[in-house]
C-alpha cells in the first residue's frame, strides 16, 4: 500500500519545509523537494498544495474507561478514537485506574481490552499504582515486560486512587530499577480534604469553591513532595496537568539542581481562565477539573514556559462527563462541588485550540507546536516511529489545512459528552487528512477509516536500570 502526500509544508519538531512524502506498508520511506512518478508508481496521492503536514498528534494524557467519583466517564474507545483523529490526534496514551480494591493485573488487562478491536487509532497506557502490597511488584514487573513502560501515581483523591508516601517512594524506587517514568497527579490531599470541609461547613457549595479548595499552594506543595522523592529515589518522573507558575517553577528547580522530571500541561489551561467556574446557574460545573482552572497570570505563565520548552508537552485530560446528569451529582442545595466528577471533554479539540490560541495568535511557531503536541511525548514515553516524520517512522500524518475555520458546538463534536467546555470557540484551521501507519482514517475533516484499526503500542523503556540511590 503506497500512499503519495504531495506538495505540502512538512513540519518537525526540529525543522520545516516544503517536501513530498511518500509512505509504503504503512512506513515513511522517501521525504524529499520532488518525488517523481516513477518512484510512486501505483500510489495514492494526496494533494497538499498550501496545507501543512505533521507527524500524527499524540496526546499522552486521557481517561477513556474512567469509573470515577460514583459515576463513569461517558466515551468508550470507539467514540473517543473517533474524535481524536477528527482533531488529528492519531495515538493515545490512557490512565489505566484501578480502585484500590481492584486487583492490579486483572485491572490492567481490562483497560486494554476495552480498546482492543475498537480503537481507530493508535494506543498505549500508563499503570496506575494505587496501592502497594506483597503481590504489586510482580504485577508492574509484568506491566513492563508487555510494554507499557510508564506508571501512574496520584496523590490526591484520598480513598480512591490516591497513594500514601510509603507506596509513592515504592513506586518510585521500582520505577528507576526498571527504567520507567513516573507519572504524577500532584496535589496535597490532605489540604484538599480539610479545605473542602470548611467551605461546606460555612454553606460554600457551588462550582465556584472548586478552586478554592484546590488553590495554587495545594498543587505546588504536591509537586515539592514529588521532588523530594524523586531525589531521593532518583527516579524519572513526570508532572501531569500543571496549572501553575510556582508549581512549574518547583519542578524547573529540581530539574536544575539534577531531577529528572518533565511537565505537562492541558490544553483547558491554556484556553480557559477561573471565571469560567464562577458561570451562574451551576453552569460552571462545567469547568471543574482539578487542578482547577488558574486566573489569566498562570495562562499566560504557561504559554511562555511553552514557548521556552520548560513544559514539554500539551496533553487535554479528556475526562468527559455530562453536564445533564452527572455533573448534577454536585448541585446545590442537594450535594455540593465536592461530589462533582471532576473532568472536561476535551480530545478532540486538543490540537485544534492549540493551533488558534497557539500557532495562529502568534503565541508559537510551527516546530514547537510540533514538538509539544506531539514529539516530546514520543520521545519521554518511549514511542518509536512517532513524533516524526523521517524515513523509517510511522506513516501517522496530518495535512493540516490553516485556512479553514469554524466553531466549536457540543452538537457537532464526537465525543459522547453532551456539553462543550468551548461552545462557540472560533477555531482556525483543521485535519483535513489523517493517516495512522499509512492507512487514510479522516478525508475533508470526516472520520472515514475502519473502525478497531488502532493497535496497541509497546514502548521502550526511559533508561537502563542503573544504581537505585
Ligand atoms: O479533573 C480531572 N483531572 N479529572 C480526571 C482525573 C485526573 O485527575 O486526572
Ligand atoms: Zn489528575
Ligand atoms: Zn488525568
Amino acid at each position: 500500500m503506497k500512499l503519495l502526500v504531495k506538495g505540502g509544508r512538512v513540519v518537525n519538531a526540529s525543522a520545516d519545509g516544503p517536501a513530498d512524502v511518500l509512505c509504503v506498508d504503512g512506513k515513511i520511506t522517501q521525504i524529499a523537494a520532488r518525488i517523481d512518478a516513477g518512484a510512486a508508481a501505483g500510489a495514492e496521492v494526496i494533494d497538499a498544495t498550501g496545507k501543512l503536514v505533521f507527524p500524527g498528534f499524540i496526546d499522552p494524557h486521557v481517561h477513556i474507561h474512567l469509573p470515577f467519583m460514583g459515576t463513569h466517564a461517558k466515551d468508550d474507545w470507539e467514540s473517543a478514537s473517533r474524535a481524536a483523529l477528527v482533531g488529528g490526534t492519531t495515538t493515545l496514551i490512557e490512565m489505566v485506574c484501578p480502585s484500590r480494591a481492584d486487583e492490579p493485573w486483572a485491572a490492567y488487562e481490562l483497560w486494554k481490552s476495552k480498546a482492543a478491536g475498537k480503537a481507530s487509532c493508535d494506543y498505549a497506557f500508563h499503570m496506575g499504582v494505587t496501592r502497594w502490597d506483597e503481590a504489586t511488584e510482580g504485577v508492574l514487573r509484568r506491566v513492563v515486560d508487555d510494554g507499557t513502560t510508564s506508571f501512574k501515581v496520584f496523590l490526591a483523591y484520598r480513598g480512591a486512587f490516591g497513594v500514601n508516601d510509603q507506596e509513592l517512594y515504592r513506586t518510585l524506587s521500582l520505577a528507576k530499577e526498571l527504567g520507567v517514568v513516573v507519572t504524577a497527579h500532584c496535589e496535597n490531599e490532605t489540604l484538599v480534604a480539610e479545605r473542602q470541609a470548611e467551605l461546606v461547613a460555612a454553606g460554600k457549595v457551588g462550582p465556584e469553591w472548586h478552586e478554592v479548595s484546590r488553590p495554587v499552594a495545594v498543587e505546588t506543595e504536591g509537586v515539592h513532595h514529588l521532588m523530594t522523592f524523586a531525589r531521593l529515589t532518583g527516579a524519572a518522573v513526570y508532572v501531569v496537568h500543571t496549572s501553575c507558575r510556582p508549581a512549574v517553577e518547583i519542578a524547573r528547580a529540581a530539574a536544575d539542581s539534577g531531577v529528572d522530571v518533565k511537565i505537562e500541561t492541558v490544553l483547558p489551561y491554556l484556553v480557559l481562565d477561573s471565571s469560567a467556574a464562577e458561570r451562574p446557574d451551576f453552569e460552571g460545573a462545567k469547568f471543574v477539573m482539578s487542578p482547577p482552572i488558574r486566573s489569566r497570570e498562570h495562562q499566560d505563565y504557561l504559554w511562555g514556559a511553552l514557548r521556552s520548552r520548560q513544559v514539554a508537552t500539551v496533553g487535554t485530560d479528556h475526562a468527559p462527563f455530562d453536564f445533564g446528569a452527572q455533573k448534577e451529582l454536585g448541585k446545590p442545595p442537594a450535594s455540593n462541588f465536592t461530589k462533582i466528577p471532576n473532568g472536561i471533554p476535551s480530545v478532540e479539540h486538543r490540537v485544534q485550540l492549540l493551533y488558534t490560541h497557539g500557532v495562529a495568535a502568534g503565541r508559537m511557531n510551527l516546530p514547537t507546536f510540533v514538538d509539544c503536541a506531539s514529539t516530546q511525548a514520543a520521545r519521554i514515553f518511549g514511542l518509536n516511529g512517532k513524533g516524526v516524520i523521517e524515513p523509517g517512522a510511522d506513516a501517522d500524518l496530518v495535512v493540516w489545512d490553516p485556512e479553514w475555520r469554524g466553531r466549536i458546538s457540543a452538537a457537532t463534536h464526537h465525543m459522547r459528552a453532551d456539553y462543550s467546555a468551548f461552545e462557540g470557540g472560533e477555531i482556525k484551521g483543521r485535519a483535513a487528512v489523517v493517516t495512522v501507519r499509512g492507512s487514510i482514517m479522516v478525508r475533508d475533516g470526516q472520520f472515514n477509516g475502519e473502525r478497531g484499526h488502532g493497535r496497541f503500542v509497546p514502548r521502550t523503556r526511559h533508561g537502563a536500570a542503573t544504581s537505585a540511590r
